[in-house]
């Protein structure tokens, strides 16, 4: 049974285990994507994305923030990887900015967007770090926004093609590739909340979104076989149980629900090759012959993300007839309010190798708090320490009973632009103070770098 370590009281920190009943060849590493660090929005031929409108829009943003400088990794992306080099990981995940490689998404390449990747992998390979290439992390090309987007059938074959762009020129270095980062969370913010671009509410493209980003999902994965026939594939889904905030049947309905949208609208057919039963209906009018076996094609392992369980309920105001919840009054809490619950971590990778049978990269998960540092910027997280060894520990308690789960990614390795949350949410090991960009350690990062050598040598530093 995982408990809540000592951390949560702000005093004690949790000491570091020692090795831990893992696979000796357990990948130990930390995650960020391209929009939430490059900064660099307008540099070198980098096209426009559709977060580069959205964040300019008035009132989207939380203090009006936006990625336009971001964590400058594009210029700072040595130092970066000297981090990464100082906190002993074997594995780097991150993401590519797809219009800063196809600034209209299609078409002419930008050779200056492919050198800065071209850097930052080589830069990797020569600390010993690993590369994990995410294809999608949310920042698609506004100029095929303009086209229609994912809710285009089109979409498909514009992945299809960057997918190929990028295999050939990253595929002799880079070995690892997913495609999607967490498709269910932009579909259904993107198409529904209007949280994400292309905040619309519309449940033709909504649907339709979900069907293509799979398809693309299938037409990428047959790239990336054809080019590159020794990488490992995978996909990135969004995993958290999705409870009822009350126990009426009204929110047990309305969970249920948000659970097909969120935890299998993606997994499900890529995987199993069917669409979860609620759904199915739904998506069906874009179904095509041939379809569910276009989205199905073999993966080599399934990335989770998890933080949290979410919580739902019934809203007739909604056209889906569900709302998302915060989580009720008296459950323990991050300081962001997200709820800790490290026996639903646990649970979750035990359901998704069940459900899935592959092996499983847990590809985020961290502690998001609004920090601020010492006079000299350091930052005693205490809290995010906790978290990050009660979950690691409820890890080791799945792979105890069971699940073949293969190595872990923090979010993240630095503070980012967290979305509509803006500079406001740190999940960063390390603190980015933005006026100066200073990259400083935080205590997390120290803790992590003993957890991993404890794990990789036996012995604490
Ligand atoms: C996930 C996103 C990631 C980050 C974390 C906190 O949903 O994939 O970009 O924002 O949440």
């Amino acid at each position: 049974m995982v408990s809540l370590p000592s951390g949560f009281d702000g005093r004690t920190v949790p000491s570091v285990p020692g090795r831990r009943l893992l696979r000796p060849d357990f990948i130990w590493g930390v995650s960020t994507s391209s929009y939430q660090i490059e900064g660099a929005a307008r540099e070198d031929g980098r096209g426009p994305s559709v977060w580069d409108g959205f964040s300019h829009e008035p009132g989207r943003i939380a203090n009006g923030d936006t990625g336009d400088d971001a964590c400058d990794h594009y210029h700072r992306y040595g130092e970066d990887i000297a981090l990464m080099r100082d906190l002993g990981v074997g594995a780097y995940r991150f993401s590519i900015a797809w219009p800063r490689v196809l600034p209209e998404g299609r078409g002419a390449v930008n050779e200056a967007g492919i050198a800065f990747y071209d850097r930052l992998v080589d830069g990797l390979l020569a600390a010993g770090i690993e590369p994990w290439v995410c294809l999608y992390h949310w920042d698609l090309p506004q100029a095929l926004q303009d086209r229609g987007g994912w809710a285009h059938r089109d979409s498909v074959s514009w992945f299809a093609d960057y997918t190929r762009l990028m295999a050939s020129r990253l595929g002799d270095r880079v070995k690892r590739f997913a495609t999607f980062n967490e498709p269910g969370v932009f579909t259904l913010f993107g198409y529904a909340f209007r949280w994400h671009p292309p905040a619309v509410d519309d449940p033709s493209q909504h649907h339709a979104a979900i069907h293509h980003v799979n398809l693309a999902h299938g037409a990428a994965i047959d790239v990336l076989r054809a080019y590159l026939p020794g990488a490992s594939l995978g996909t990135i889904c969004n995993m958290q149980p999705v409870r009822p905030v009350d126990p009426t049947d009204q929110d047990r309905a309305a969970a249920a629900l948000l659970d097909e949208y969120w935890n299998r609208a993606f997994a499900d057919p890529q995987v199993r090759g069917t669409y979860p039963q609620a759904l199915a209906g739904r998506i069906a009018p874009f179904v095509q012959e041939g379809d569910m076996e276009r989205i199905r094609r073999p993966i080599d392992w399934l990335g989770i993300n998890h933080y949290s369980p979410i919580y739902a309920r019934a809203d007739a105001t909604s056209r889906l007839g569900f709302a998302w919840s915060d989580a009720p009054a008296g459950v323990p809490r991050s300081p962001i309010g997200w709820q800790i619950d490290p026996e639903a971590f646990r649970d979750t990778l035990l359901d998704a190798c069940d459900r899935y049978r592959l092996p499983i990269y847990v590809t985020e998960n961290g502690a998001g708090a609004e920090e601020t540092g010492d006079a000299t910027g350091v930052v005693d997280d205490v809290e995010r320490i906790a978290y990050l060894s009660c979950y690691i520990d409820a890890l080791e308690e799945a792979v105890m009973l069971g699940a073949d789960v293969r190595g872990y990614f923090v979010w993240s390795l630095l503070d980012n632009f967290e979305w509509g949350a803006g500079y406001a949410n740190r999940f960063g090991l390390v603190r980015v103070d933005y006026p100066t960009q200073r990259r400083i350690p935080k205590a997390s990062a120290r803790w992590y770098r003993a957890t991993i050598a404890a794990q990789v040598r036996g012995s604490v530093p």
